[in-house]
């Protein structure tokens, strides 16, 4: 029998195990009230988030050391948020549930810029299975794409790691 593991704690193994520090280092883009940040932290992982909404971070219950707010889109992005959160190193690189926000194109151009960015380890995508509901009222734009679309459009040679909601990393990760 296998032993179930929450997401957040495998997210927080996967950390480990792809480190070069101990503890590892994680940001989570769009990281909402920072339900996941807060998890990775007890799971003693040096964990930070960031999201476009400060209502949402304002909704957060982690320190505030640990949110920013900032848009995924910023060519600045991760010497921005190195400074913020006084990082050298970012070894993973969460994006949750928030890339199909972006218009395809740019989410091309933001996951090619982290994942040739030498002070970013390895990146993680997370694809909601469908635009939220605002975006399908029409509210904002959103793109409903599978995994294996996004995989193919934004990373051909498969250097990330993408995963639906709810589907675990794979041993070799
Ligand atoms: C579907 S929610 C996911 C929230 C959380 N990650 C979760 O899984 O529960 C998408 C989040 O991405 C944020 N977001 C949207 N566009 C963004 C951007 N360009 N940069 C940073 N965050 C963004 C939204 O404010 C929202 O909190």
């Amino acid at each position: 029998m296998g032993t179930i593991v929450s997401p957040v704690e495998e997210l927080a193994q996967f950390a480990a195990r792809n480190s070069e520090g101990d503890p590892p280092t994680v940001v989570v883009a769009g990281c909402g009230r920072g339900r996941t940040v807060d998890g990775l932290l007890e799971h003693g992982v040096d964990a930070y988030g960031f999201d476009i909404s400060p209502d949402a971070l304002a909704d957060a219950e982690t320190s505030p050391d640990r949110l920013e707010q900032c848009d995924l889109e910023d060519p600045e992005l991760v010497d921005r948020l190195r400074t913020s959160f006084d990082v050298e190193r970012i070894d993973v690189f969460y994006t949750e549930q928030v890339l199909s926000l972006l218009a395809p194109d740019v989410a091309d151009r933001v996951t090619a810029q982290l994942r040739a960015d030498d002070a970013v380890g390895r990146c993680v995508h997370r694809i909601a299975p469908m635009p939220p509901a605002a975006a399908q009222n029409g509210e904002f734009d959103a793109t409903d794409r599978s995994v294996s679309e996004w995989k193919a459009q934004c990373d051909p040679d498969g250097e990330d790691v993408w995963l639906s909601v709810g589907e675990q990393f794979q041993k070799s990760d």
